[in-house]
C-alpha cells in the first residue's frame, strides 16, 4: 500500500483572529503546521506528505519546513473542499496513491494510534473517520433563543485525519456537484454510496479554531513534556 498524507493549510483562520494564519502560529515554539507534519512523519506507515497552502505562502512554508522532505506543495482554494480537491489532483499528477489521509493542519497533535485505527479500517471500507461522542447537551438555537433539545445518542463529533482509498475519494470529489459545500470529505464519499467506518478519535485532535484554543494547546504540550 502506498499511503500519502494530505495536509490542508490554506485557510485564513479568521475565527482565531490575529495577523498570522493559525497554521503559522506557534505552540511550544513550533509552528502548528510543523506539529502536524512531524506527527505524520512519525508514523511509519505514511510514505509521503503533500501540503496545500495559501497563495504566496510557499517561501515561508519552505523556510519553516527546513530539511523535512515534502512530496508536494500545492496552492489551495477559497473553500476547504476546493483545497482538498487541489491536493488530491496534485497527488494524482504525481503518480497517485493507494490510500490517503486527509488532515487539517489546524489539528497539530495526531496520535499514532488514531492513524493505526484508520488505516486498519480501510481493509474493510473505502473510508474511515475518527469521531468522539458528544458530551454536552445539545439544543437548537435561533437568534440567541433556545429551541428544541437534540438527543445526543448516536451523534458524534468528527475529527481529522480521515482515511480513504485514494481513487475513490478522488472520483467522489471530481463528480461532486459544484454548488454544494461539504465541510467534510467523508460526507462527499458517503453521498456516492460508500460506507464510512467510525473509529475512536482523540481529545488531542481538537482543531485550533478560536483564540483560546492556543492556550489549551500550549498547556497540553507542556503537560505531555513533563
Ligand atoms: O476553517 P477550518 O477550521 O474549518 O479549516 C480546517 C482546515 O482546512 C484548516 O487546516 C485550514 O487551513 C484548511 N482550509 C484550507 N482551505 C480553505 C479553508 C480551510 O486549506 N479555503
Amino acid at each position: 500500500h502506498r499511503t500519502v498524507a494530505l495536509l490542508v493549510a490554506a485557510g485564513t483562520g479568521s475565527r482565531v483572529g490575529g495577523d498570522i494564519p493559525k497554521q503559522f502560529r506557534t505552540i511550544g515554539g513550533k509552528a502548528v503546521i510543523l506539529h502536524a507534519v512531524d506527527a505524520m512523519m512519525a508514523h511509519g506507515g505514511i510514505d509521503a506528505i503533500h501540503l496545500v497552502i495559501g497563495a504566496g505562502q510557499e517561501t515561508q512554508v519552505r523556510a519553516l519546513l527546513a530539511d523535512r522532505t515534502i512530496a508536494g506543495l500545492t496552492e489551495g482554494a477559497d473553500s476547504r473542499r476546493g483545497s482538498v480537491r487541489a491536493g488530491l489532483e496534485a497527488i494524482a499528477a504525481a503518480g497517485g496513491a493507494d490510500r490517503v489521509l486527509i488532515h487539517d493542519a489546524a489539528r497539530p497533535f495526531v496520535p499514532t494510534a488514531v492513524i493505526d485505527r484508520l488505516l486498519g479500517a480501510l481493509d474493510d471500507a473505502q473510508g474511515a473517520i475518527p469521531v468522539l461522542p458528544v458530551a454536552d447537551t445539545l439544543v437548537r438555537g435561533a437568534d440567541g433563543t433556545m429551541g428544541d433539545g437534540v438527543a445526543r445518542d448516536g451523534l458524534f463529533r468528527v475529527q481529522t485525519p480521515q482515511a480513504f482509498m485514494f481513487d475513490t475519494i478522488l472520483a467522489a470529489h471530481r463528480c461532486w456537484d459544484e454548488c454544494r459545500e461539504a465541510t467534510d470529505d467523508a460526507q462527499i464519499l458517503k453521498e456516492q454510496g460508500h460506507d464510512v467506518i467510525l473509529v475512536a478519535g482523540d481529545e488531542g485532535l481538537e482543531k485550533l479554531t478560536y483564540p483560546q484554543d492556543f492556550a489549551r494547546a500550549e498547556a497540553r504540550l507542556a503537560s505531555a513534556r513533563t
